[in-house]
C-alpha cells in the first residue's frame, strides 16, 4: 500500500468518512466488463464484447471462457485507470456469482477471489439478474419501493415486485423460452446474424407492424410462453418460401416489425394486468430486450395513457455490463453482505 493510500485511510478510519471504491468484475456471458463505482457514482465502466461468437450464430461456452481469461486482466486495468485510482485504493470488489455460463462464471469469480485475497478487501457475490434490476440506480431518476420490474434479457423474462433492494416477489415467469431468446431464434429464421434481437429492432423502423400475425400460446396469470410463436414464425416463414423464393428479402422490415409487435404486445400485456392487480403504478424494465426500442416506446405510450411513473435505463445499462455489478455491489457494501473465499460460483440462481 502506498504512503499516499495509508494516510488516506487513516483519515476515513478516524473521521469515520464513507469512501468506497467498489471494483465490479461481470463474465456471466460472452462480455468481459468492470467498473469503478466511488460511493454509489459511476467513475468508470469498461466492456470487452467478444467477437468470436458472430460466426457461429451463437455464444460458444469454451471460446467465452477463454475469451474472458484473455480480457479481464486488461479490461480491469482500464476501467480502474479511467477511474484514476490504484488497485490499492479498491475497498470492495464485487463479481456475478450467476445465473449464467459455469466456464465464464469461473473466470471472473476467480479473478474477484484472488484480487479480495491479494488486497485484503471484503468480496461481494452478486446475482446478475438482481444486478440488471439495480442498473436503475445507478443514474437519476431512481425508483422509489415499491415498483413493478419487468425484466427481460437473452436467458429470463420475470414480473418482479420490488418492495425494497433486496426484497422482491416474482408475479410472473416464462414456462419456457425467454423473451430475448424468441428474439434471437426469430433473427436466424429470418437468416439474420447474431445477436439477433439488435437487427429486428434496426430493421422494424420501416416495417408495418400489423402486416403479418402470430398465433401466440396465451398463458393464466402473469407467466408466459415464448416456444409456441417460435414455431409459428418457422411454419409461416417455411409455407411462404414455398411459394415465393424472395419472400424474407422482400418482406424483411414487415416481417420483424410484426414479429417485435406479437412480442412487446405480449409482454406489455402482462404488465398491465400486474400493475391493476398489484396496484402499483411505478414501472421499471431491466434487462438486455429492454434495449428494444419499440418496446421501451411502447411503455411510454402507456405511461401517458395509464399514468405510469416509468423508469427506462439508459442502453449501456440494459445489456450485460459490470456498472450494474458495481451497483448492485455497493448496496451489499452498505448492508455488509460480504462473501467468504469458500463462494463458488452457480449458474443457475
Ligand atoms: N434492441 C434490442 N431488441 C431486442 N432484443 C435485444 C435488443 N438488444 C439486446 N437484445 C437481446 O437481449 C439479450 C441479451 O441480453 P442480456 O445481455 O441481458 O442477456 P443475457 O445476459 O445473455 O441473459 P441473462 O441476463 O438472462 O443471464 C439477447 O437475447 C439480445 O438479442
Ligand atoms: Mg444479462
Amino acid at each position: 500500500m502506498s504512503r499516499f493510500s495509508t494516510f488516506v485511510n487513516f483519515f476515513v478510519t478516524v473521521f469515520k468518512i464513507e469512501m468506497t471504491y467498489i471494483l465490479g468484475i461481470e463474465t456471466s456471458c460472452d462480455e468481459t466488463a468492470a467498473a469503478v463505482m466511488y460511493n454509489g457514482h459511476l467513475l468508470s465502466n469498461v466492456i470487452a464484447t467478444q467477437k468470436v461468437h458472430e460466426q457461429y450464430g451463437g455464444v460458444v461456452p469454451e471460446l467465452a471462457s477463454r475469451a474472458h481469461q484473455q480480457n479481464i486482466v486488461p479490461v480491469v486495468a482500464q476501467a480502474l485507470s479511467i477511474a484514476n485510482i490504484s488497485k490499492y485504493q479498491v475497498n470492495a470488489v464485487a463479481f456475478t456469482q450467476g445465473p449464467g455460463l459455469l466456464g465464464s462464471l469461473l473466470v471472473g469469480s476467480s479473478f474477484a477471489k484472488a484480487f479480495a485475497l491479494a488486497y485484503n478487501i471484503p468480496l461481494i457475490a452478486v446475482n446478475h439478474m438482481e444486478a440488471h434490476v439495480h442498473a436503475h440506480f445507478i443514474e437519476e431518476p431512481k425508483p422509489e419501493f415499491p415498483f413493478i420490474c419487468l425484466t427481460v434479457s437473452g436467458g429470463h423474462t420475470e414480473i418482479l415486485l420490488m418492495k425494497d433492494y433486496f426484497d422482491k416477489e416474482l408475479l410472473g415467469t416464462t414456462l419456457d423460452d425467454a423473451v430475448g431468446e424468441a428474439f434471437d431464434k426469430a433473427a436466424k429464421i429470418l437468416g439474420l446474424p447474431y445477436p439477433g434481437g439488435p437487427m429486428i429492432d434496426k430493421l422494424s423502423k420501416t416495417g408495418n407492424p400489423l402486416k403479418y400475425k402470430f398465433p401466440v400460446s396465451q398463458v393464466d396469470g402473469l407467466n408466459f410462453s415464448f416456444s409456441g410463436i417460435k414455431t409459428s414464425i418457422l411454419y409461416f416463414v417455411r409455407d411462404n418460401l414455398k411459394t415465393y423464393a424472395n419472400f424474407i428479402q422482400d418482406n424483411i422490415a414487415d416481417l420483424c416489425a410484426s414479429i417485435q409487435h406479437t412480442l412487446v404486445k405480449m409482454l406489455t400485456d402482462k404488465l398491465l394486468v400486474a400493475v391493476n392487480k398489484t396496484g402499483v403504478n411505478r414501472v421499471a424494465i431491466a434487462g438486455g430486450v429492454s434495449a428494444n426500442t419499440y418496446l421501451r416506446d411502447t411503455l411510454q405510450q402507456m405511461s401517458k395513457i395509464h399514468g405510469w411513473e416509468i423508469f427506462i435505463p439508459k442502453f449501456e445499462y440494459c445489456t450485460d455490463n459490470a456498472a450494474m455489478i458495481a451497483m448492485s455491489g455497493y448496496l451489499k457494501y452498505r448492508t455488509g453482505q460480504f462473501s467468504s473465499q469458500e463462494v463458488v460460483a452457480q449458474p443457475s440462481i
